[in-house]
């Protein structure tokens, strides 16, 4: 049962979706329609999951009924089927506001020219933009067919032929995604490439010039890449997240264009989702560990192949770290890895927790099997579930037949906070950085001339009330071009309120609307008067450029209005 959806997919399930769409920029919806292929029905009704759409029609039914909306699941619709009828058909619109759709002005654009549209379905948004019975437990095919203005170009997360789409692997409706803008393509090896505006295609296309060693990585690790092509499409910077693992086609921001390839381990993360997630998926939200722990626990082993174990270590205890930080302020039921999520909205349960504590437990498994043993067991788990979603309890009975392992699993997975015994990652790179912050703290000069992000965000995390000014004056974090490291320090400058660093805030605030940045900073502003009529300023002019699921979070941080 999945609480997050109206469908009852044990009475009739759908496997297979038609859908057209003409793209309206001048209106800001969708027009199109969706032909819902099942197995003949032997139950009256077959229930969708929608939220915002105006149904215009419903094509071979007998009746359709539209209930009350609910604040987090939307509308019902209920379809009366006639006897033994295998499809109906729904013709629709979206609205303006829909949750799972951003709509960009050109000024929003690098080029500044054109229009432009993305979707982002997860967890639950995919009902806002199609009506469907929207639970991971649902896996559907689908075709598309995309109809832009001239000189806007339309894509799916799916195979491509001109406006055509075909998705013949069954996916689950979080999955479903599309984009549509002035897009350039370029190619990065056989099987893999990247769309981007103009303005950025080149420096995405060096960026992510490992992508083809990525997937080889993971191939040789845990069996064939099963999605045809590896596309990247590098969206605007009000992309709420870092990155989404649309299949075929990974949406990402473009604020991991770092210029040294030092923030990919996004990439390597969206990729290695093309089996644990995309192949393998969670059949409920409260089952999104493994989705995303066993994602990070496999970014990590791609990024040790790919660029050696320092870097991997760097990451690990980075993560770790985050976690602790994180964990420290939430409630005890949200440090556990399966979820409780009735009556909430499943973007709530996304913490660190599934990520890292998720990562943290599959490390543990894998140093007392040997990692031999352990990606044998991987290996097989995705081979043996693919294209299925499971539970956490499908997860555990596989993992208690193959592997007999002594980690406290019910800790780890029921109860809050890190069990003992975890297998905690160390960097001797950091160990070098924390000495070096210690001489900094007396007054010393140090040599930074070396480090790359990581050791930076462990450098500027460590020092707990540093000098600003001096900080400043001696490494300039007011001009770096790096996301991570800007953010970091602009985070501590609002600790400190520290002056001569606001108006990069206001103009970092103002450009990017990737959640991860803006939570903390506007949270952190929260806390002062100053800062709070700061935030409330900065956000009634930034708010209409972020995306309808930032605006939900931040209108809970800054309040609305
Ligand atoms: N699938 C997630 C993004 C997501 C999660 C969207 C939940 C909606 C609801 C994606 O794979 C992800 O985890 N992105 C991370 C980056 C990653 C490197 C940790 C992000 O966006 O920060
Ligand atoms: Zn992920």
């Amino acid at each position: 049962m999945d609480v997050h959806s109206y469908s009852r997919p044990d009475l009739v399930r759908v496997r297979h979706l038609d859908l057209e769409f003409d793209v309206r920029f001048d209106r800001k919806i969708l027009d199109g329609s969706v032909t819902l292929h099942f197995d003949p029905a032997s139950h009256p009704e077959l229930v969708l999951d929608t939220r915002d759409l105006e149904i215009e029609a419903v094509e071979n039914a007998a009746g359709f009924e539209l209930g009350a909306r609910d604040p987090i699941l939307g509308s019902p619709l209920t379809i009366r089927l006639t006897p033994g009828c295998t499809w109906v058909r729904v013709k629709y619109a979206t609205t303006p506001g829909a949750s799972g759709l951003q709509w960009l002005d050109p000024p929003q654009t690098a080029g500044k020219q054109h229009a432009f549209l993305y979707t982002q379905s997860q967890a639950i948004h995919a009902r806002s933009w199609i009506p469907l019975q929207d639970s991971p437990a649902v896996r559907v095919t689908f075709q598309g067919r995309v109809r832009t203005p001239p000189g806007l170009q339309g894509v799916m997360a799916a195979e491509r032929a001109g406006e055509h789409f075909k998705m013949q692997r069954p996916v689950p409706s979080y999955l479903i995604a599309l984009a549509a803008g002035a897009l350039e393509f370029r190619a990065l090896g056989e099987r893999s490439g990247v769309f981007a505006e103009p303005a950025l295609v080149d420096a995405a296309a060096r960026e992510f010039a490992d992508t083809e060693a990525m997937i080889r990585a993971v191939e040789e690790m845990y069996g064939p890449y099963r999605w045809g092509r590896y596309d990247l499409l590098v969206l605007p910077p009000s992309f709420p997240f870092g990155g989404m693992e649309n299949p075929c086609l990974t949406f990402a921001t473009p604020t991991i264009l770092a210029g040294d390839k030092s923030l990919v381990a996004l990439v390597a993360h969206e990729l290695a989702h093309s089996w644990s997630g995309n192949l393998v998926t969670n059949a409920t939200w409260s089952d999104f560990w493994l989705n995303e722990g066993f994602t990070v626990y496999l970014e990590r082993r791609i990024l040790e192949k790919v660029y050696g174990r320092e870097r991997e270590e760097m990451e690990a205890v980075l993560g770790r770290r985050e976690l602790d930080r994180e964990m420290a302020s939430l409630p005890e039921s949200d440090r556990v890895l399966h979820i409780e999520l009735t009556g909430r909205d499943p973007d709530d349960g996304c913490t660190l927790v599934p990520y890292e504590k998720g990562a943290l437990l599959l490390r543990t498994i894998e140093r007392e099997a040997g990692r031999a043993r352990f990606d044998q067991f991987l290996r097989s788990y995705f081979e043996h579930f693919a294209f299925q979603s499971i539970t956490t309890a499908d997860f555990l009975d596989y993992l208690r037949r193959e592997l007999h392992t002594n980690v406290a699993l019910d800790e780890w997975i029921f109860r809050p906070g890190i069990p003992p015994g975890a297998a905690e990652p160390e960097s001797d790179v950091f160990h070098r950085v924390e000495a070096e912050a210690n001489r900094w703290r007396q007054g010393r000069e140090i040599d930074t001339s070396a480090w790359s992000t990581q050791p930076w965000l462990h450098f500027l995390r460590t020092l707990a009330n540093p000098d600003m000014e001096r900080l400043d004056r001696e490494f300039h974090l007011n001009d770096s071009g790096n996301s991570e490291i800007l953010h970091q320090w602009l985070l501590m400058a609002v600790r400190a309120e520290y002056r001569p660093a606001l108006p990069r805030l206001e103009q970092f605030l103002a450009s990017v609307g990737r959640r991860k940045f803006l939570k903390p900073l506007y949270t952190e502003l929260m806390k002062t008067p100053e800062g709070r009529e700061r935030a409330r300023r900065i956000y009634a002019a930034a708010r209409s450029g972020y995306h309808p699921i930032a605006q939900a979070t931040l209108d809970a941080i800054v309040g609305v209005g």
